[in-house]
């Protein structure tokens, strides 16, 4: 399993970088953006932070195939980890299609549908992303999306990895993970829920408090 930061706040990096084993971060435009610093910098930043052996996908911003894979050259020159996030749109196909040959790693994003998906992954896509949330949000069924990737990957035998993305729960994360999704991007914002818990704390409290009662210190010698 691939566990990815989305992210782009460095100190949000550096502080479930230091907690959980990740394997890399996303970023997109608007993660980007609400940082103010601009990808060239912001980038060798992240892999300062998380290590030079991790992935860290950066999307395009051009929206036609040839920009695309003029700016996929550009990313993958700042360094051999950058894993380029394309749009499924007609123009990234063609994009994702003559990048396969490069040995510039992509990500299919914006995925809604699975034969999104499907197509991308035929086109040579390394990670196809549906995003769950937003398909949720339009009355779609985003854990069904990621279920049938996972399965017509498996059938079909294509080793694009289906990473899924966009959450606003930790049942939306539990889920795509028990269909079998191998790869998985996260907002921090979501973590604090997936690890504290009241009852947790509340053992490790009275666990302290029996052992001080009885010794009258909180020192194991
Ligand atoms: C992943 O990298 C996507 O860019 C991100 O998860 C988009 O989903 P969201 O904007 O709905 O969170």
């Amino acid at each position: 399993m691939e566990l990815f930061l989305d992210s782009a706040n460095l100190e949000e990096i550096r502080f479930w970088s230091e907690r959980l084993s990740i394997d890399g971060v996303t970023t997109n435009p608007t993660l980007i953006a609400r940082e103010g610093i601009r990808p060239g910098e912001v980038v060798p930043k992240i892999f300062e932070i998380i290590g030079q052996d991790k992935l860290v996908h950066v999307q395009v911003l051009a929206q036609d195939s040839a920009g695309m894979i003029k700016e996929a050259y550009q990313l993958r020159s700042w360094h051999e980890q950058v894993v380029v996030k394309i749009p499924l749109t007609l123009e990234g196909l063609q994009a994702i299609k003559a990048l396969r040959a490069s040995g510039i790693r992509t990500t299919a994003t914006g995925i809604v549908t699975a034969p999104q998906g499907l197509l991308a992954a035929k086109a040579g896509a390394d990670y196809v992303a549906p995003y769950v949330n937003r398909i949720e949000s339009t009355s779609g069924d985003g854990i069904q999306v990621v279920a049938d990737l996972v399965k017509l990957f498996q059938l079909h035998g294509l080793p694009t990895k289906v990473l899924a993305a966009s959450f606003r729960n930790s049942r939306q994360i539990l889920q795509v993970l028990l269909a079998g999704a191998p790869s998985i991007t996260i907002n921090p914002e979501l973590l604090p829920a997936l690890v504290d818990h009241p009852l947790t704390e509340g053992c490790v409290e009275s666990f302290i408090h029996n052992y001080r009662q009885r010794f009258g210190t909180d020192s194991l010698e």
